[in-house]
C-alpha cells in the first residue's frame, strides 16, 4: 500500500517559534515546572490537547462568513440543527458553548443528592458536573481496559455485568442516566464496540433508564468499529455513526473535538418534557435556544465540520497518524497504552521511569523533559491530576501514571510526528538520568492546572 498522505493542501500557515534548549530550561523553571503555565508561543509542538485545536477547512471559514447573527431563529441554527440531527437522529438539538455546558444542564436537571450515574469512564468535567449536582459518578470499565500493556480491539467497552449489579444495588429509581464515553478519553482514547453499545442499551431498557453518549470523538470511534468489528467493514462511517446514536436517547458533545472547530457543543435528546427543562435552563445560563452561547458563524463551522469528519480519507489519515507515532515508540521500546488510541498516545510513566515512585510524579518528570529536549508540550495524567491525600497527608496515588500526547486534528504533518517520536525516544534513552518532582504549591481543587513543582 502507498503512503497514507494528509488528505488536504495547506492554504494558510502559522509560524512556529524556535527556542534553544537553554531557553527552554529557563522557561520551564520559571513556569514552576508546569507546562500549563508556559506561554503557547514558547512551545514548538503543542500536544497538550486535541480540544479546540483543530485546523478549520476553507469551507468552514466560508461558513464563518455566511454566519447569520440574528438573535432568534438564525438560518445558521437550522443548518446546525440539520447537521447534528443527520448524525444523532434526535428530536431536540440544543447548542451549547462547549461540552461541559451541555453536561452542566443535563446533570443539574437529572442529578441531585441520592442519585447515581454510571459510565464506562466519566471524563473529569463530566464527573465534576455529576458531583457538583450532589450525585455520585461510577465507572465500570471492562477488565481488559485496565491493563495498558494488553492489546484488545475495544478497550473502551463497559462491563455489562457490573452495570447490571450496580443498578440492582442502587435501584433503578436512583439512576437517572447511563453515559457511554466514545472514545474513552480517560482510558487511553480506546473505542467502544457496537456490540457493547447495544448490550448497554439492552440493560438500560430492561430497567427503563435512558442511555446518553458523551460523543466528543464519535467519528474516531465509528472508524475503529469499521476497521475492527465484524460486519462493519463495508458500511460507511456515517451509517456506523447513525447506528451508534440510534441506541442512545441523547448525547452531550464537545464540538471542539470531532466537529473540527475551536469552540462549540450540543445537548441532543428525544424526551419532550426533559428537553423543555433543558431549554429553559439554557436560556438562563447559555443563551437563547437557537444559539446557546455561540455565534451564528460558529454554528455554520460546526455543521460543515460534521460533514468533513466522517470522510473516510480524513479518518484513515487521522487514525493512522496516531498509530504511526505509537508504532515508532513501541519499536523503540517506549512503554505506551496499547494499541494506540484515536486522538492520543498515552505513555506509561510507571514502566518508563520505574526508579521514580508515584510520590515523586514520574509523569511530570517526563512532561518536563519532553519540553526541555524538544519543545513538546504534553500533559501528565497520573498522580498530579488524580492523586488525593489521606487523613495523614500521605499521597494516595492514581491507579495509572500516564503522559498524554494528544494530536490536534489536521494541524501537524508527518515530519512533525517524526520529530515528536525522535524527541520521546531521546528522552527514553536518557531515562536513568531523570529525576522526580515535589509539589511546592497546589490549589485545593484541580491542582494540575496551577501547581508548582521543584526537582528532588
Ligand atoms: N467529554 C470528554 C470525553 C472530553 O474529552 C471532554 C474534553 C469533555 C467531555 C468536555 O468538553 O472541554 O468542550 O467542555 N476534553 C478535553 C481534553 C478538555 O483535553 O481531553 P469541553
Amino acid at each position: 500500500m502507498k503512503t497514507i498522505i494528509e488528505p488536504f493542501k495547506i492554504k494558510s500557515v502559522e509560524q512556529i517559534r524556535f527556542t534553544t534548549e537553554e531557553e527552554r530550561k529557563k522557561i520551564i523553571e520559571d513556569a514552576g515546572f508546569n507546562p500549563f503555565l508556559i506561554h503557547a508561543e514558547d512551545v514548538l509542538i503543542d500536544l497538550l490537547t486535541d480540544s479546540g485545536t483543530s485546523a478549520m477547512s476553507s469551507d468552514q471559514w466560508a461558513g464563518i462568513m455566511r454566519g447569520d447573527e440574528s438573535y432568534a431563529g438564525a438560518k445558521s441554527f437550522y443548518t446546525f440543527e440539520n447537521a447534528v440531527r443527520k448524525i444523532t437522529g434526535d428530536k431536540f438539538i440544543i447548542p451549547t458553548h462547549q461540552g461541559r455546558a451541555a453536561e452542566k444542564i443535563i446533570f443539574s436537571i437529572l442529578g441531585g443528592p441520592g442519585k447515581h450515574f454510571a459510565s464506562n469512564t466519566f471524563f473529569d468535567t463530566t464527573r465534576a458536573n455529576v458531583e457538583f449536582s450532589g450525585s455520585e459518578a461510577h465507572d465500570f470499565l471492562c477488565e481488559i481496559g485496565k491493563h495498558p500493556e494488553q492489546r484488545a480491539p475495544f478497550k473502551g467497552d463497559m462491563d455489562i455485568e457490573a452495570l447490571d449489579a450496580f443498578i440492582k444495588k442502587y435501584g433503578k429509581e436512583n439512576i437517572p442516566l447511563v453515559v457511554l464515553t466514545v472514545t474513552n478519553n480517560s482510558g487511553g482514547g480506546q473505542p467502544v464496540s457496537m456490540k457493547n453499545i447495544r448490550e448497554v442499551k439492552e440493560v438500560c431498557k430492561k430497567y427503563g433508564i435512558p442511555l446518553f453518549l458523551d460523543a466528543c470523538r464519535f467519528a474516531e470511534n465509528a472508524y475503529f468499529i469499521k476497521l475492527r468489528e465484524e460486519g462493519y467493514s463495508k458500511k460507511s462511517v456515517l451509517e456506523i455513526v447513525q447506528e451508534m446514536f440510534s441506541y442512545a436517547d441523547g448525547s452531550t458533545m464537545s464540538a471542539k473535538k470531532d466537529a473540527l472547530v475551536n469552540i462549540g457543543g450540543w445537548l441532543s435528546l428525544n424526551d419532550d418534557e426533559l428537553a423543555m427543562k433543558c431549554r429553559n435552563l439554557l436560556i438562563v445560563t447559555e443563551g437563547f435556544t437557537t444559539y446557546g452561547g455561540l455565534a451564528g458563524r460558529d454554528l455554520e463551522a460546526i455543521a460543515q465540520g460534521l460533514e468533513e469528519v466522517v470522510d473516510e480519507h480524513y479518518l484513515q489519515y487521522r487514525i493512522r497518524s496516531t498509530e504511526y507515532l505509537g508504532e515508532k515508540l513501541i519499536n523503540a521500546g517506549v512503554p505506551i497504552i496499547e494499541p494506540p488510541g484515536g486522538h492520543a498516545i498515552y505513555i506509561d510513566a510507571k514502566r518508563f521511569l520505574p526508579h521514580i515512585k508515584p510520590e515523586e510524579y514520574p509523569g511530570q518528570s517526563i512532561v518536563c523533559e519532553l519540553y526541555v529536549e524538544g519543545g513538546i508540550r504534553a500533559v501528565e495524567i497520573g498522580s498530579v491530576m488524580f492523586g488525593k491525600y489521606d487523613n495523614n497527608g500521605k499521597l494516595i496515588p492514581s491507579i495509572m501514571e500516564l503522559v498524554r500526547l494528544a494530536i490536534p486534528r489536521r494541524v501537524y504533518t508527518q515530519s512533525h510526528v517524526d520529530y515528536v517520536a525522535e524527541v520521546v525516544i531521546e528522552v527514553f534513552k536518557n531515562r536513568d538520568k531523570l529525576k522526580g518532582y515535589k509539589i511546592i504549591y497546589e490549589a485545593p481543587m484541580l491542582r494540575h492546572f496551577t501547581a508548582k513543582f521543584k526537582p528532588v
